[in-house]
């Protein structure tokens, strides 16, 4: 067992120059077993679960809370508890209830009727982008437009408002905002939310928001809980899928022959397997799965105590090589499906049928109908997103 002064804080630092691969210091606790401590803002020493095998276990116990507001929740900054942000830090039977009133929207065929609408978004901002000048910034010309266009239709919220969701949202993911700033960013969007809300009671239509009034009506959700639900899936409804197509599309740049071959295939299986390799191999969520144990649950001949907190270090858990041979190298003919980039068990991503169909639509349309992309700065340049609690970058300048 680790003594407590050789305890190491985490988050850790990636490597200079390997802004794809976990910190080192992370792959070698993994090396040396399933569990280990480390140290957090507060000072608090919850456990690491390192390993894949252990992390899926321990996120499907019901023995396990992602209760925020219990004490010794490993929160990844402070004040945390006094914002939680709907179901996704709830446990059940409350989880569920929350989460079962917006699953129908995400159901693979739902989603996949949206297929065509997504199609046409991706290939009006790609001809606005070869239309204009170059080079380009691709965050603000397509990765963020892209998921943000779809999130707001599938929830009824008005586009023109998109300034003001992302830069809350934005503020609200930076683990270096300060506290009362992450306060006041959550607070504008539930505020934001709510009137929203208001006047859909008053004017319903066809979106999420609209059939979330219904429940509201009858007494079964309160609109401050559906503003909150609001807020939730705004944010990882934009935030996540832009991250992946920025990072990924910088992924596949730095790895020639990978693009190629996502370029010049015509068959979608090799799409969809891509998607699964680049969700795995970047994990774009890498703060942990934070958790907490209710009762004494035994691993690996160790004993994680009632009242302990507990970080499931998905990201190297998708580099684990019992799980995934090799598991540094980015290859998309991999079958990476039971990768844990949308994590596991009961809070496993709701939005997963929908990132994972836009994600689809970008990566095959992309490279295709711009062939020469390229990068227009050098990799050390690029600003990487080392402060969130989503990686990815801040910019991506590219040219063609
Ligand atoms: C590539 C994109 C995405 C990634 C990598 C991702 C990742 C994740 C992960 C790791 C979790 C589990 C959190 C936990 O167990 O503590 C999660 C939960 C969640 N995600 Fe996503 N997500 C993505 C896209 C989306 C989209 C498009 C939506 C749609 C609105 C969405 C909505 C949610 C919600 C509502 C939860 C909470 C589920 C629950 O607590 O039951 N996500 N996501």
């Amino acid at each position: 067992m680790t003594s407590t002064a050789e305890i190491p804080e985490y988050p850790m630092a990636r490597a200079k120059g390997c802004p794809f691969d976990p910190p080192p210091a992370l792959q070698a606790k993994q090396a040396e077993g399933p569990l280990t401590k480390v140290r957090l803002w507060d000072g608090s020493t919850p456990w690491m679960v390192t390993r894949y095998a252990e992390q899926r276990a321990l996120l499907a116990d019901p023995r396990v809370s992602s209760d925020i507001t219990r004490p010794g929740y490993p929160s990844p900054t402070p004040l945390n508890g006094a914002a939680p942000i709907s179901f996704i830090l709830m446990d059940d039977p409350e989880h569920a209830r929350l989460r079962r009133m917006v699953t129908a929207p995400f159901t693979i065929k739902r989603v996949e009727a949206m297929r065509p609408a997504v199609q046409k978004i991706v290939d009006d901002l790609i001809d606005e982008m070869l239309a204009g000048p170059k080079p380009v910034d691709l965050v603000t010309a397509f990765a963020l437009p892209v998921p943000s266009l779809v999130i707001c239709e599938l929830l009824g919220v008005p586009y023109a408002d998109h300034d003001f969701f992302q830069d809350n949202s934005k503020v609200l993911i930076n683990r270096d905002a300060a506290p009362e700033q992450r306060m006041a960013a959550v607070g504008r969007l539930n505020v934001y939310l709510n009137d929203l809300l208001g006047e859909k009671l008053a004017n319903p239509g066809d979106d999420l928001l609209s059939g979330l009034t219904e429940v509201i009506r009858t007494g079964e959700l309160s609109q401050h809980d559906a503003a909150g639900i609001g807020v939730l899936l705004l944010i990882a409804g934009h935030e996540t899928t832009a991250n992946m197509i920025a990072l990924g599309t910088l992924a596949l740049l730095e790895n020639p022959d990978q693009l190629a071959l996502l370029r010049d295939t015509a068959d979608p299986k090799l799409v969809s397997s891509a998607v699964e390799e680049l969700l795995r191999y970047l994990h774009i969520t890498h703060n942990g799965r934070r958790r907490l144990a209710l009762e004494d649950i035994e691993l690996d001949g160790q004993i994680i105590r009632a009242g302990d907190g507990m970080i499931m270090a998905n990201d190297i858990g998708n580099r684990d090589p019992d799980a995934f041979p090799d598991p540094d190298r980015l290859d998309i003919q991999r079958d990476a499906r039971h990768h844990v980039a949308f994590g596991f068990g009961v809070h496993q991503c709701l939005g997963q049928p929908l990132a994972r169909m836009e994600l689809q639509v970008v990566y095959s349309r992309l490279y295709k109908r711009i062939p020469t992309l390229r990068l227009a700065a050098d990799l050390e340049e690029i600003p990487f997103k080392h402060d969130g609690s989503v990686y990815g970058v801040y910019s991506l300048p590219v040219t063609w």
